[in-house]
């Protein structure tokens, strides 16, 4: 069993377009401060037609294979974790293959289960890894969606779209995954769905929460009892959740990091041999702690804040935020991550910052990915939204991207734009 697995570097990619979310608030008749305040929303990107999850997909793992210059002929396996894909049969991984012209002498499929269907990918990835399967070779595992509630609903302010794509190897320079500490939630509930055949989502958004705060209780404690078997973390003058430097979680709007954070504390501060705190009150006072979530959780946020919810890559995008502002400060340091997804099933899983973090984001430049992207008006943004999703618009995709151009007898063709 080999023990140093994880991340060795990551690329993002995102829509062309984005409606300020404050611009959003106005056109619905809503204090824009719930947008801000309320969900912790700043801007939300827009997904037209021509970018669909095969092609936001590609981006980010043609921008991945680039920017690190990875040899495509160790790679082994190509995961895409997606609830938005364009086939019930054919996966966007293969999409993916063929457009990247990647060997086919390798594994490549989808996974799905909501939001979580990314970190299924990443955990079929590393432990094939870490088993030895492999044979030293590497995997790429892309999270990409398109969040889409509907005009004029309590989901909108929470769309989103956008892919993160993932190496995972032996040489984990971003992040070494603490193999075999893992700790899982699953419970059959119906707080978020798309029936076939829908491009919306539903959603019960409040009954949403608690089942993401329920599962997020069940996960985290299993990853914490394997954490202090292994002496990872212990019961101490600090509480197990405070000995992790960050911890980030999914983000489905950026006030739902605040509420897991806090329900994690809850969790420590119910089980602790010698809780600081003896009443339900006095947890719930402490759990809510401004500055631990200052100290352990705001920073991851700021992708997220630009992009709005993008499913299985959310908790990926707050990865890439975190190691974009952090990464050199945290070398070496321990961070917890807890994905989520509806339905519902969620893993709280842990891992160290590598030395050469710093380096890997350098080269990912995030502000060049978001500076190329057009503010567009919510009339503008409205459109985008009625246009039918098999007609793309005719745009030229820019220097280095993938859209989709046109489906003709079901199949779907796919035009790169040329680099610049
Ligand atoms: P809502 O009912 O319109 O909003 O929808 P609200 O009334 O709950 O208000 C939201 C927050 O704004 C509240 O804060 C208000 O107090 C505050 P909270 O009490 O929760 O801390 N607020 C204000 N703040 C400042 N100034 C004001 C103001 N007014 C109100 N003037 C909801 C919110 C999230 C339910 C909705 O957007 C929704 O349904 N979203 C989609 C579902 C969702 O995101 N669920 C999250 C958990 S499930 C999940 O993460 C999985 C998912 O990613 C899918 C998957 O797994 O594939 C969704």
């Amino acid at each position: 069993m080999k023990r140093h697995v994880g991340i060795e570097a990551l690329a993002i990619a995102v829509p062309r377009r984005y409606v300020d979310i404050e611009d959003l608030a106005r056109a619905r008749g809503v204090d824009p401060a719930k947008y801000t305040a309320g969900l912790g929303a700043r801007e939300m990107a827009v997904a037209d037609p021509g970018e669909d999850s095969v092609s936001l997909a590609a981006t980010a793992a043609a921008r991945l294979l680039r920017t690190h210059q990875v040899d495509p002929a160790r790679i082994g396996m190509l995961v895409v974790g997606t609830e938005t894909g364009v086939d019930h049969s054919k996966p966007v991984a293969s999409h993916v293959q063929g457009l990247l012209k990647l060997p086919r002498t390798m594994r490549v499929y989808d996974t799905q289960h909501a939001c979580y269907g990314g970190t299924a990918g990443l955990m079929a990835a590393s432990e094939w890894i870490a088993s030895g399967a492999a044979a030293g070779r590497s995997a790429i595992v892309v999270c990409s969606d398109i969040a889409r509630y509907g005009l004029n609903t309590a989901g909108e302010p929470t769309q989103g779209a956008g892919a993160v794509a993932l190496l995972v190897s032996e040489q984990p320079d971003l992040l070494a995954l603490d193999v075999g500490l893992n700790g899982s939630c699953s419970m059959d509930v119906y707080d978020f769905w798309r029936p076939l055949g829908r491009r919306e989502a539903v959603v019960d958004g409040h009954y949403s929460i608690q089942c993401y705060l329920d599962a997020l209780s069940g996960a985290y404690r299993a990853w914490r009892q394997n954490a202090l078997t292994r002496e990872v973390v212990r019961w101490g003058s600090t509480l197990p959740g405070d000995q992790l430097a960050r911890i980030l979680y999914h983000v489905p709007f950026c006030k739902m990091a605040r509420k897991a954070h806090t329900q994690l504390r809850l969790c420590d501060l119910e089980d602790a041999p010698n809780s600081p705190a003896a009443t339900p009150e006095a947890r719930e006072e402490l759990a809510k702690s401004a500055a631990s979530y200052e100290a352990q959780v705001a920073s991851s946020l700021t992708l997220n804040a630009r992009i709005g919810n993008v499913y299985t890559a959310s908790l990926y995008l707050a990865l890439a935020g975190l190691l974009h502002k952090e990464s050199a400060a945290l070398s070496g340091q321990r961070i917890g991550l807890l994905s989520y997804g509806s339905g519902c099933a969620s893993e709280f899983f842990s891992g160290v910052v590598g030395e050469k973090a710093a380096w890997r984001m350098a080269q990912a430049d995030m502000e060049a990915v978001l500076a190329g992207r057009e503010r567009v008006s919510v009339q503008e943004y409205e459109r985008i939204m009625n246009l039918p999703y098999d007609a793309p618009e005719a745009l030229a995709p820019a220097a280095g991207t993938f859209r989709l151009a046109e489906i003709r007898d079901h199949k779907r063709r796919y035009v790169e734009g040329a680099a610049s």
